[in-house]
């Protein structure tokens, strides 16, 4: 395993690196038995510009975490290591993983404090992936424990120089320091979810990226945001989409002018030819205003106009369409959130009111239960075609995530999607429906969860099985 750190590494990293301008994050200390360590720390760092320190917490003493890095089917091997003061886990992701190694409360028991955790598992898809705490998740990501994953084609795109760009919002008090008051607040969970005032991007505000004006730039976005979902203006370049949420398009998509639209959780692999403009990022804010967000200096001389066709990312083995014919779907209703009108519903297996489930610190509903279920929300057999219709009954937009699988959005609101690419995270508007459809090909205890972190804590979570 490498981690981003090929400067060090010139002689060995040279013969397979794509890239060697990354911007450098500190690396994992990978101990002598061949795991790369990841111990969390709380270390004070400035994050407002002219502020003051935040405590934050990390792995390894960085935000966001050290980036790791492998090529496709190569192994990944993390010795997580608890410096908190309460229990921890680490998920992976959007990667199709063992279901042993996925880092859920389904799959392993919490990483108590002073305690470790050995994940070991092959990557089997190239593409953009992040790693993030699955227990207490609002608050440990909102403190700034998150990374990059990135899996590496065999053959990578030639020529072409790659930047990470980890995007995050952190809600700030005047003085710069995190604000406490706000983590676990219901009324923002009713809401939207923890949306920040302040944004980074690998760590930094409004920072400086270079990259070389001769060599095509891949941008691998991933939003880190507790909750908000991001709409991305890219400046200075015509992007082409490769891949989201790590799997590549059948073929390379111009962005055009309209913004990139994250959710939470959600990533994107951009194409930009070879050129010498500055790219300026910008993030529009919720009066659809742009804010500059980062700014990437393409350097020396581009060379002749980069004309020719941007190509496809080898794609990881999901088929273009599925067959859907014969398949029941099954309805995941999602209800509550403020201006809902959720008048109760199931905690624990019990029936309370709308006040109950507040104090209980819950404000939504999966089919009338709020939190995990015993019973899974659906039961599949290895290799079944599944279809699932989420019907949004909030005022909120959602972002389902579902983990092990991806699965490929089919309609909204009864209407085929014009561009059917599968997701591992999908956003829904408010008020609105969406089918999707995936083969349940990975056997387990797979969560399906809002990625709004907050939604997710105060109810929206359910999970499926998938037998032998
Ligand atoms: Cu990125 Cu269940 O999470
Ligand atoms: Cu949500």
């Amino acid at each position: 395993m490498r981690l981003n750190r090929r400067h060090m590494l010139a002689g060995t990293a040279a013969t397979f690196a794509v890239t060697g301008g990354v911007p450098v994050m500190l690396q994992a200390e990978a101990a002598s038995d061949g795991f790369t360590e990841l111990k969390i720390r709380k270390v004070p760092r400035v994050i407002l510009e002219g502020g003051k320190e935040a405590r934050l917490w990390t792995y390894n003493g960085i935000n966001p975490g050290p980036e790791i890095r492998v090529r496709r089917h190569d192994q990944v091997k993390v010795r997580l290591i608890n410096g908190l003061d309460e229990p921890t886990m680490l998920h992976w992701h959007g990667i199709r993983i063992d279901n042993a190694m996925d880092g859920s409360p389904l799959t392993q028991n919490p990483v108590q404090p002073g305690e470790s955790f050995e994940y070991v598992f092959t990557a089997p898809d190239a593409g953009t992936y992040w790693y993030h705490p699955h227990i207490n998740s609002s608050r440990q990501v909102e403190h700034g424990l998150y990374g990059a994953l990135i899996v590496e084609e065999k053959q990578p795109p030639a020529d072409t120089e790659e930047l990470t760009l980890v995007l995050d919002d952190w809600l700030l008090n005047d003085d710069g320091t995190i604000n406490q008051k706000a983590i676990g607040d219901i009324r923002m969970a009713a809401h939207a979810g923890r949306l920040g005032n302040w944004f980074t991007v690998n760590g930094k505000s409004r920072p400086r990226l270079a990259a070389p004006a001769n060599r095509r730039l891949r941008l691998r976005l991933i939003n880190c945001a507790n909750a908000r979902v991001m709409n991305l203006q890219i400046k200075g370049a015509e992007p082409f989409v490769a891949a989201l949420d790590g799997q590549p398009l059948i073929e390379t998509r111009a962005l055009g002018t309209s913004p990139l639209q994250l959710g939470p959780g959600g990533r994107a692999d951009l194409m930009i030819r070879r050129g010498s403009d500055e790219i300026v990022l910008a993030n529009l804010n919720q009066n659809n205003e742009p804010l500059e967000v980062a700014y990437i200096d393409r350097t020396g001389d581009p060379g002749a106009a980069d004309t020719g066709p941007i190509a496809a990312l080898p794609v990881n083995g999901l088929p273009a369409t599925l067959d859907i014919a014969g398949v029941t779907p099954s309805e995941l209703v999602m209800e509550g959130g403020a201006m809902g009108g959720l008048a109760g519903a199931k905690l624990r297996g019990r029936d309370v009111d709308m006040r109950e489930l507040v104090q209980n610190g819950m404000a939504w509903a999966f089919n009338g239960v709020a939190g995990m279920t015993e019973e899974p929300f659906a039961s599949l057999k290895k290799g079944d075609t599944a279809v699932f219709d989420f019907v949004n009954k909030t005022a909120w937009p959602h972002a389902m995530h579902l983990h092990g699988h991806h699965v490929l959005p089919l309609t909204i609101d009864d209407r085929p999607i014009a561009n059917q690419d599968w997701r591992d995270t999908v956003l829904m508007s408010a008020n609105s429906s969406m089918r999707v459809a995936f083969v349940a090909d990975n056997p387990g205890k797979w969560m399906l969860h809002c990625h709004m972190l907050e939604h997710q804590a105060a109810g929206m979570m359910t999970w499926i099985n998938v037998e032998i």
